[in-house]
């Protein structure tokens, strides 16, 4: 009997929602480069955001998404994502999902940046990534193929569906066959020095789906978290934002409150004004401090933080945490619908790798685990029925010869609106990759130095300058070392990334350019930048 198979890239909290939610009679792979205990999801120490208190409504919540996104949001996927985020949230808890709760049972709920209600679930104080991992890996399906350490280096596409993927695993080239594929690879910290997640966060799945034919938007929106313990220059880990939602204030050397006159939420401004301000005062020479001496129970409140203080040496009892802003979360990515379809027939994405337009221009705190649950449990229904309809008809029409996507070069020309993107002639040849002559620490410090929290045309157009003319070696798959094939792709995607930025003149949540210091341009309201790659012969 036919049974439907899907393949899932990546082992994250948006992965493991998706396979517990696939239904019965499906044959699931998941594939990871690293562990299934690797990963962003596994890091994120803030929670899920959802409504709970009686005061607090999801209009509430959808607004303060609307108003932290900065005018670059898609209205219906907010409302709808945030509706059923909250339904799916109350579910985990009823089915024993341990979040913090106080000595009545109530839920402990935390506050984040930019929320107007305290909404923010959250589980082992600060360590609720950690925890969601752990309990949706117990739900995995005894019969799923779980393949760790089996790096994809492409998708395989026949006559337009994707079909399958080609993956290095144990020191071979192995081809997979599905009826439809998921990437919920995550986003790309480590095009940053500094950055909040796990350092096997490469786009690897964005330019795999780009290199399939599927669009790529909002790459210019990149988060800086305000807040990353960075001491000496190793940077330790993130101080959570629900440090400052239980009283932490940032200060400069002397003890100023530097968020003082510059927001009316001071503190707890969106996290992309407050990232600017501290950036700002970097710049003019001041070192910023979180000052916690105002937590109460700090260390049984953020325990994975505490954690963090003690690695680095820093005297939790003293209070001050030395923080800088780092790279966090990308709120574009491979553009998706409300289900998690891209533009590629049978190639779905979800979680970080993938943008809904729930976050717009710059992502509201805690709202990344909930679209990744919610968004999971829908591309599962989707992907299966796809898969089911679809399925054996692509197996008849796969034949490898025709089954290699990619062929092309990476550095296409954007699309802005509906505008046409240019085609162009094949360039790479199918099985090999172009790793660039440099290493990931020269380009995450041109891409930190050029692209980061602040721009303008004269960085940018230099970094761009730069990444074009890096030479290259064509790399054969099977040849290719982990790190040569991450630094391909970090590469191919900080080259689409700065195309973006120096496209988009007008500064707008994330991303802000010095040139163009006007917010909100007129001009660019509802454009969105898309990058397109054809694969057509
Ligand atoms: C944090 O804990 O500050 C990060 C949470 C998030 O990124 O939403």
């Amino acid at each position: 009997m036919f049974k439907p198979s899907v393949i899932v890239i990546g082992a994250g909290a948006a992965a493991l929602s998706l396979i517990a939610s696939l239904p019965e009679g499906c044959s699931v792979r998941l594939l990871t480069k690293a562990s299934v205990r690797s990963g962003n999801s596994m890091l994120a120490q803030g929670g899920i955001a959802a409504v709970h208190l009686p005061e607090d409504s999801v209009a509430s919540h959808v607004a303060d998404t609307l108003t932290a996104g900065d005018g670059h949001t898609d209205f219906s996927i907010v409302q709808d994502l945030l509706m059923e985020g909250s339904a799916f949230v109350h579910r985990l808890a009823q089915d024993g999902f341990p979040f913090d709760r106080d000595t009545r049972q109530e839920i402990r709920l935390g506050l984040e940046g930019a929320h107007s209600f305290h909404r923010i679930f959250h589980a082992g104080g600060d360590a609720t990534g950690r925890m969601l991992t752990e309990y949706l890996l117990d739900r995995v399906p005894g019969d799923a193929c779980i393949l760790e350490q089996a790096h994809v280096l492409k998708l395989i596409v026949a006559q337009g569906r994707c079909v399958g993927v080609i993956a290095l695993h144990e020191g071979e080239l192995t081809t997979f066959r599905a009826d439809s594929v998921i990437i919920a690879s995550g986003g790309c910290g480590s095009l940053y020095a500094n950055h909040s997640g796990d350092a096997g966060i490469t786009g690897d799945g964005l330019m795999l789906a780009y290199e399939a034919g599927a669009e790529l938007c909002d790459l210019e929106f990149m988060q800086f978290h305000p807040t990353l313990l960075v001491k000496n220059g190793t940077t330790y880990g993130l101080i959570s934002e629900a440090v400052r939602g239980e009283g932490g204030v940032l200060r400069d050397e002397q003890g100023r409150a530097i968020m003082e006159g510059k927001h009316p939420l001071g503190d707890l401004a969106p996290r992309d004004v407050v990232a600017r301000a501290i950036h700002e005062q970097i710049q003019s020479g001041h070192d910023v401090h979180l000052d916690i001496r105002g937590c109460a129970n700090f260390t049984e409140r953020f325990p994975t933080i505490t954690g963090i203080l003690r690695k680095a040496g820093i005297d939790v009892e003293a209070g001050k945490i030395p923080v800088v802003p780092g790279m966090h979360f990308m709120m574009g990515g491979i553009k998706v619908d409300a289900h998690g379809s891209t533009s590629v027939p049978g190639l779905y994405a979800i979680g970080e790798a993938a943008c809904t337009g729930l976050h717009g221009a710059n992502r509201l705190a805690s709202n990344s685990l909930l679209e990744a649950l919610v968004l999971g449990k829908r591309a599962a229904r989707h992907s299966f029925d796809y898969a089911r309809q679809n399925g054996s008809a692509s197996r008849e029409r796969a034949a490898f010869s025709d089954l290699i996507s990619g062929e092309g070069n990476v550095s296409g020309d954007p699309m802005i609106g509906s505008s046409h993107v240019s085609d162009r002639k094949p360039t790479v040849s199918d099985l090999t990759l172009a790793v660039p002559d440099t290493t990931l620490a020269e380009l995450q410090r041109q891409m930190s130095r050029h692209a980061c929290i602040v721009r303008d045309a004269e960085g940018l157009e230099y970094l761009s300058a730069w990444l074009n003319d890096l030479p290259s070696e064509e790399i054969r798959l099977s040849d290719l070392t982990r790190e040569q094939a991450e630094l391909a792709r970090l590469w191919q995607l900080a080259r689409l990334v700065v195309s973006s930025a120096l496209l988009r003149k007008e500064s707008r949540g994330a991303h802000y350019r010095q040139d163009y210091p006007m917010r909100l341009d007129p001009q660019w309201s509802g454009r969105t930048i898309t990058h397109t790659f054809s694969t057509a012969p």
